[in-house]
């Protein structure tokens, strides 16, 4: 049984329309994310999950119960926001005991879940403390703990770390991880930030402009998004277009500005002669000074940019064609400088067909 099940939800504002069509189903135990840019629908949607907001059109369903009507206290589920929402003059335990004493639980009982659910945030030395004598990161471990001690059985979050440093953002988003492996909660998670969407859920939803455009596992949306939004918005990408041609054995070859091989299991469907865009993502191209045997296209060398652990190589063949390259930096590694003409070569298998345009 699906614990969150959406069908044809729609939400307009006057002329704006907010979600067009969605449908969306979330399993028991499941981290699901809503990943898409600014405006896209995510926070209505989750909204429409909790009972703030109601829909336009459609349904929801929880636990195989039909909640369209229901409003967010009758719902079950627990929230998580950017700003913590926490109450400024209680102390930590009672920011988390809250939620308890509001549903009238027995004070021992009461102090046995707010202190397990404390040491599980990594916490429990600071029950004392009030909200502002903790850092951003301690507050939002706070709001979460609050969230998780009367154990819902759906967790809506939305940008929980949006507010945090990035150092920061990375050590919660390891602890939210472990704490929904722990505990088995269904979660529902919004961001807008794609490395955090794939380090996080078992499924991800790209939204785009009210609809998901693409759900899938985050291997799946990273290495075969079906369109060009998809594969822009889930990291850096090269999309090249070309003709589709015979190629060797069980392969295609596609001609760009040289003849490339795509990998069969990829090219099937796409019909000889016509035009199709493909993705090569800049991590899958290597830079060669010598000639490989195939899959390569010749180019110069016009930037390089030394990020830390990785750098990026911008290329531009002959024809204006342009590629960006990417590879772990090494110290003392082989140099290619600004100007030098190069080979970029990939595998037959990583470069694919963007199917949807
Ligand atoms: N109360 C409202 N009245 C009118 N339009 C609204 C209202 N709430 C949201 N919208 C519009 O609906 C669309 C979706 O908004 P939503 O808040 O869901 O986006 P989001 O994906 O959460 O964006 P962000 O990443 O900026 O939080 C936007 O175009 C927004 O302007
Ligand atoms: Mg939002």
């Amino acid at each position: 049984m699906s614990s969150v099940e959406l069908s044809g939800i729609r939400k307009t504002y006057g002329p704006v329309e907010a979600l067009a069509e969605v449908d969306l189903q979330i399993e028991a135990g499941q981290f699901v994310t809503l990943l898409g840019p600014s405006g896209s629908g995510k926070t209505t949607l989750l909204n429409i999950v909790s009972g703030m907001i109601e829909a336009t059109a459609g349904s929801v369903r929880i636990a195989g119960k039909d909640v369209t009507n229901v409003p967010p206290g009758g719902r079950d589920l627990g929230m998580v926001f950017q700003n913590y929402a926490l109450m400024p003059h209680m102390s930590v335990f009672d920011n988390v005991a809250f939620p308890l004493k509001i549903r009238k639980l027995p004070k021992e009982q009461i102090a046995r879940q707010v202190g397990e659910v404390l040491d599980l945030v990594q916490l429990g030395h600071l029950a004392d403390r009030k909200p502002k004598e903790l850092s951003g990161g301690q507050q939002q471990r706070v709001s979460i703990a609050r969230c998780l001690v009367y154990r819902p059985a759906l967790i809506l979050m939305d940008e929980p770390l949006g507010a945090l440093d990035k150092k920061l953002r990375e050590q919660l988003q390891l602890e939210i991880k472990r704490i929904h492996q722990d505990l088995k909660v269904t979660v529902l998670y919004v961001t807008h930030d794609q490395e955090e969407a794939l380090v996080l859920s078992d499924k991800i939803c790209v939204m785009n402009e009210g609809r998901i455009e693409q759900e899938g596992g985050p291997t799946e949306l990273y290495f075969q998004p079906r369109t060009q939004f998809i594969a822009d918005f889930l990291g850096e990408s090269n999309i090249l277009e070309g003709r589709v041609g015979r190629g060797k054995g069980p392969c295609k070859a596609i001609t760009f500005d040289e003849a490339i091989t795509v990998q069969t299991d990829f090219a099937e469907g796409l019909a000889e002669n016509e035009n199709a865009r493909f993705l090569i993502r800049p991590e899958s191209i290597s830079i060669t000074k010598s000639q490989p045997d195939e899959n390569a296209i010749r180019a110069r060398i016009v930037d390089t940019i030394f990020s830390g652990e990785s750098s990026r190589v911008y290329l531009q063949a002959p024809s204006g064609l342009k590629l960006i390259a990417k590879s772990y930096s090494r110290f003392e590694g082989e140099d290619f400088s600004v100007g030098d003409d190069v080979y970029a070569t990939f595998r037959p298998i990583d470069c694919r067909p963007i199917v949807d345009v």
